[in-house]
């Protein structure tokens, strides 16, 4: 059962349902041709069998390696590309048989950005598509000031500037400008920090808690940025070769994987260290930072366990204790574990 928090410009909102995906799959064809005559096709298979769902006021990350399939499940929810199986409800509309009502309930943020016109600025762009989407001259007169302001363009000249003359940075803060033109209540944003300097991102990155904290908005987002995913999103979904290989929030991903803490030793002398560590009965590694540095690498559940033990041996060996650090695994050690295969 779902529930009706609220009327959203006509639409009506429901509370568990901002996106649900069931099984989707998405195969691409490429024809491949081999000399004058003869081709063949390569079947890619983009999606096999990904299911999800998001609710309203939840940031969701779509994390994953290089070709994992992310950016194919946007576009499927954004209606750009259809699936070839599954299913998938946006806003509780069916993406393949009510695309039109699909794409009025959401905002969609893609990394290489089409449709902006090069002779128009920033603010110019931005009415053509309140206008295409249908907006009143008054509404988004307001919402166009207010989005301008909101991601600070005004201050980097999209009044006066024109698109071809946009920086990187500008030209990703239109586009976020563009999708929420709209107030729609579903975001679809593909890596929206792509390329920005710290203080943009920070900027993006803040705004979009915002609007799912306090307009709750859905919100799937894309990044490589490991670090932005943990403070960003609420829960993360990981893809690798088109299929869902863990989800959670960050903690609970971190807790899923076995390499649970790293003592991290940098530490100066000349003894034989290789013979030294062949005892430890856990996985090490070790190099040379810099002359008779050495850095050392314990990875184990309990590092704590074997410190007393080892820092003996050390000293004991004639080896001087530089540095001591027991690390947590990073989203990324998560991210790196889940990308090479692991489950
Ligand atoms: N238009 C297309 N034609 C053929 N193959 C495609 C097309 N778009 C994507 N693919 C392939 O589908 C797979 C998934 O691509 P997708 O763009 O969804 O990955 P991604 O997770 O967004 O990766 P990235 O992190 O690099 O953006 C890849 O193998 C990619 O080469
Ligand atoms: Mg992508």
């Amino acid at each position: 059962m779902s529930t009706l928090i609220e009327k959203y410009d006509n639409r009506v909102l429901f509370m568990d349902n901002a996106v649900e995906v069931h099984g989707l799959v998405k195969t691409y064809r490429i024809k491949k041709k081999h000399g004058l005559l003869k081709s063949s096709t390569e079947i890619i298979e983009a999606l096999r069998g990904v299911s999800f769902r998001v609710k309203y006021g939840e940031v969701v990350g779509l994390l994953g390696p290089n070709g994992a399939g992310k950016t194919t499940t946007i576009k499927i929810l954004a209606t750009l590309l259809l699936p070839d199986s599954g299913t998938a409800r946006v806003a509780g509309f069916d993406v393949v048989k009510e695309p039109d009502k699909v794409r009025r309930n959401i905002g969609l943020m893609l990394t290489v950005e089409k449709g902006f016109y090069g002779k128009l600025t920033g603010r110019e762009n931005l009415e053509y598509f309140a206008a295409l989407y249908g907006l009143n001259k008054r509404k988004a007169t307001e919402r166009i000031n207010h989005l301008i302001k909101l991601l600070e363009l005004d201050k980097l000249g999209a009044d006066v500037k024109l698109f071809e003359e946009f920086s990187l940075g500008m030209k990703a803060r239109l586009s976020l400008a563009r999708a929420l033109l709209s107030d729609a209540p579903i975001l679809l944003l593909d890596e929206p920090t792509l390329g920005l300097d710290p203080p943009s991102a920070r900027r993006i990155r803040e705004l979009v808690r915002e609007l799912a904290r306090s307009e709750k908005k859905a919100i799937i987002y894309t990044t490589h940025n490991m670090f932005e995913a943990e403070i960003v999103c609420d829960k993360i979904i990981m893809i690798n070769k088109g299929q869902i290989v863990a989800e959670g929030t960050p903690g609970e991903l971190k807790d899923k994987i076995p390499k649970l803490k790293i003592l991290n030793l940098m530490i100066r002398g000349r003894n034989n260290l290789e013979a030294l560590l062949k005892n430890i009965d856990l996985k090490y590694e070790f190099k040379i930072e810099e002359g008779d540095i050495f850095n050392i690498k314990i990875h184990s559940r309990k590092p704590e366990d074997i410190l007393g033990e080892l820092l003996k041996k050390l000293i004991n060996n004639g080896f001087e204790i530089i540095t001591v650090k027991i690390e947590e695994p990073t989203l990324e050690d998560v991210f790196i574990y889940f990308s090479e295969g692991a489950q």
